[in-house]
């Protein structure tokens, strides 16, 4: 991409961020082309195609004659309320249900939401190609070399650098390089806890915890969770005082499913309350490059000054999905970590490691970010209004400040595994709520993942699953009297 292509993106950004937060508001007007690139000091063609760009996205508006405005949007949908989830530790039982659903939202024949990470072509397949030839080439022997230790020093020094943007400042050594996310995660729960300990994480929760905890035999504590603000500090501490909390596990930026980003703020105080509690909070950042706003970078272990904090993190999402490497800074359970992980799976292969490093660095990276936040936020938006305009009354639905999955609350007479099944026999797939709780009381939400294919067909199977949903609860909602005296009686 040019460096002209990055700025209309990085342009576009700026204005969508404006509109979200309503500095912008609906109906107002966006400055003409010209006052744009005089105030921003870009070119005319830049604004442009940045001005293009919002209206495919559906936020601004061409009036002929009048320049362009901010878009009167469908009224959006309410968010979900501070979920309520029982004050109990619950044993951890998601069943088969996960891997059914991952295996369908791969599988061509299906029109898929079901899964959280972006297609293939939302990154620069040619840029990853070319960083692993690289790297297999100037690192001849290194395919055929057993590798030992935490990682490639390259790779390490090159994570501890972008942890720069996260506001933390990590010495490479202290870095250990592992299978992706799910495994730095799984290897801090290891070295913090034993069997039939209590984990607290948000609720709902990404699924890949609870089969996490679930395989290690640990309890799920599910705090209250706003879908904006994510867990409640009030209720966390509330747990820390009541029973024994062996380990947190949050994502604090871009949770999954609700994409809650926790105020700077409350970073400060978790930070602060593990220390005086002395639990460690293992922080997944796996989505912090995609939050919109740098603030929201900023990770809890920037504001940890004990090592209570275990920073776990990949590329799954933002660089190279295919690419199985995560890396963990594990405070003062480093070493624990690193012998685990040694114990556990040895090291990774090198030349991705360091064809990683190479893709970390390079001067394309920001720009690779901010198209990537750019293309998913107009998905993002567009997938919001469709399902306003199709999902039944009482819908409600979260706008996550970044990222590409949106979490539903459709009425509660809504069975949404029933609804499931139906979609299923459409070939359509997505996350029933069940699949996001140790609990049962999420059945009539669902996750939809919008960073896979996004093209007509997409769109209508989106509008399918809202229709079918109505459908749902028609079946279900008794008949006003109108209906029943239009209705035939029965004879006999
Ligand atoms: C919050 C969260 N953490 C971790 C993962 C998995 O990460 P990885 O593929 O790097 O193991 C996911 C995948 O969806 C996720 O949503």
């Amino acid at each position: 991409m040019t460096s002209d292509g990055a700025l209309y993106l990085q342009l576009a950004q700026t204005i969508a961020t404006a509109i979200r937060s309503g500095t912008l508001a609906a109906g107002e007007r966006v400055p003409s082309v010209r006052e744009m690139a005089r105030q921003e000091g870009v070119s005319l063609s830049t604004v442009i195609q940045a001005y293009r760009s919002l209206e495919d996205a559906h936020l601004i508006e061409a009036r002929p004659r009048s320049g362009y405005f901010v878009a009167t949007r469908t009224p959006g949908l309410p968010q979900p309320e501070t979920s309520r989830p029982p004050a109990d530790s619950q044993a951890v039982d998601v069943g088969s249900l996960t891997s059914q659903v991952l295996r369908l939202a791969n599988d061509p024949a299906f029109t898929s939401f079901g899964a959280a990470c972006p297609s293939a072509e939302l990154f620069s397949q040619d840029r990853v190609r070319r960083a692993v030839s690289r790297a297999a080439q100037r690192n001849r022997h290194s395919l055929c070399t057993y590798p030992i230790g935490g990682g490639e020093e390259t790779l390490r020094r090159a994570i501890a650098r972008h942890g720069l943007r996260m506001g933390c400042q990590m010495d490479a050594r202290d870095i250990v390089i592992t299978n992706g996310c799910v495994e730095a995660i799984t290897l801090c729960l290891r070295a913090v806890t034993k069997p039939g300990d209590i984990v607290a994480l948000e609720s709902p929760t990404y699924f890949g915890f609870l089969s996490i905890l679930e395989n290690l035999h640990l309890r799920a504590l599910e705090i209250p969770t706003h879908p904006r603000t994510g867990v409640s500090l009030d209720a966390l501490q509330l747990a820390f005082d009541t029973q024994p909390v062996k380990a947190v596990l949050l994502v604090p930026t871009l949770s999954n499913p609700v994409g809650a980003t926790m105020p700077q703020q409350d970073r400060a105080r978790l930070a602060a309350m593990l220390s005086r509690h002395d639990v460690p909070l293992i922080e997944d950042v796996l989505y912090n490059d995609l939050a919109e706003d740098d603030d929201m970078r900023r990770a809890v272990k920037s504001y940890d000054t004990t090592g209570h904090v275990m920073m776990c993190g990949s590329f799954s999402k933002t660089v190279a999905p295919g690419i199985r490497l995560g890396w963990v800074e594990a405070g003062r359970w480093r070493d624990r970590v690193e012998g685990l992980k040694l114990a556990t799976s040895g090291a990774q292969t090198a030349v991705l490691e360091l064809a990683m490093a190479d893709l970390l660095t390079q001067p394309g990276a920001e720009a690779s970010y901010r198209q990537l936040r750019a293309t998913v936020a107009a998905r993002v938006d567009e997938a919001g209004r469709i399902i306003a305009e199709s999902f039944p009354a009482g819908t409600r639905v979260t706008d996550p400040p970044g990222g590409f999955i949106l979490w539903a609350e459709l009425p509660r007479e809504i069975d949404t595994f029933a609804l499931f099944r139906a979609c299923l026999a459409e070939h359509i797939v997505f996350a029933p709520g069940t699949m996001f709780s140790a609990t049962d009381r999420y059945r009539h939400c669902i996750r939809l993942g919008v960073g896979g294919r996004w093209d007509n067909a997409q769109r209508q199977a989106l509008r399918r699953i809202g229709e079918m949903a109505c459908e749902m609860l028609q079946a279900k909602r008794p008949k006003s009297a109108d209906d029943r005296q239009a209705e035939p009686a029965l004879a006999g």
